[in-house]
């Protein structure tokens, strides 16, 4: 099999088609995370988030323009199956506190995706001397950090709520059962006689 890369700048641009893979199906995705979301702050959250990948994919545009190269002719495999995983979250028939639970944990895992992407795309940058490309790879990794930062702050309260949901949703244990059973027996005893 003949070798096609044989040059850091082919490298480069492979990584960048992949990220820009990545973001083009994360910003079909993070409308349906929205959608399922139930917190208000979560569902404002997925909002905003997806205005910055768009951004994100828009940059890496703009970098693929300035190499002169295209950023499409990849698909992230990878992605396809943490947004697979998403959708599966969203599908699942679950309280709305658990859901949200899980969103926040399958978006989570893209973000850090994304987090390990950028990081090496930067390495990249910086390996070849691009400085401005860099730093607007740079922005976007803080960003995409910054949004997993978000996401596990959201998690506390997410987990409190999932708690308080788990609670109210289980049946009264068998002693308590018994319990009314005998209040019911008395009351019917005392209207009877
Ligand atoms: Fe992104
Ligand atoms: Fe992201």
């Amino acid at each position: 099999m003949a070798t096609e890369i044989t040059s850091l700048h082919e490298v480069f641009a492979d990584q960048l088609k992949d990220l820009y893979s990545a973001e083009t199906l994360i910003a079909k995705a993070l409308p349906k995370m929205a959608k399922a979301a139930t917190a208000a702050d979560l569902k404002a959250g997925f909002k905003h988030h997806l205005e910055q990948t768009k951004v994100h994919a828009e940059r890496l545009k703009s970098i693929c323009a300035a190499l002169k190269e295209k950023p499409t002719g990849k698909t992230c495999q990878a992605t396809v199956g943490l947004i697979k995983e998403g959708q599966e979250a969203i599908d699942e028939d679950a309280l709305p506190e658990m859901k949200d639970l899980m969103l926040i944990a399958a978006a989570r895992r893209v973000e850090h995706y994304e987090m390990s992407g950028y990081t090496s795309a930067c390495g990249l940058a910086k390996g070849l001397g691009l400085k401005d490309i860099l730093a607007t790879l740079t922005t976007t990794l803080n960003e995409e950090k910054a949004t997993d930062a978000i996401l596990a702050k959201a998690s506390g309260p997410a987990l409190a709520k999932a708690f308080a949901a788990e609670k109210s949703a289980k049946p009264a244990e068998p002693g308590a059962v018994a319990e009314v059973g005998k209040v019911i027996k008395k009351v019917v005893k005392k209207i009877a006689g």
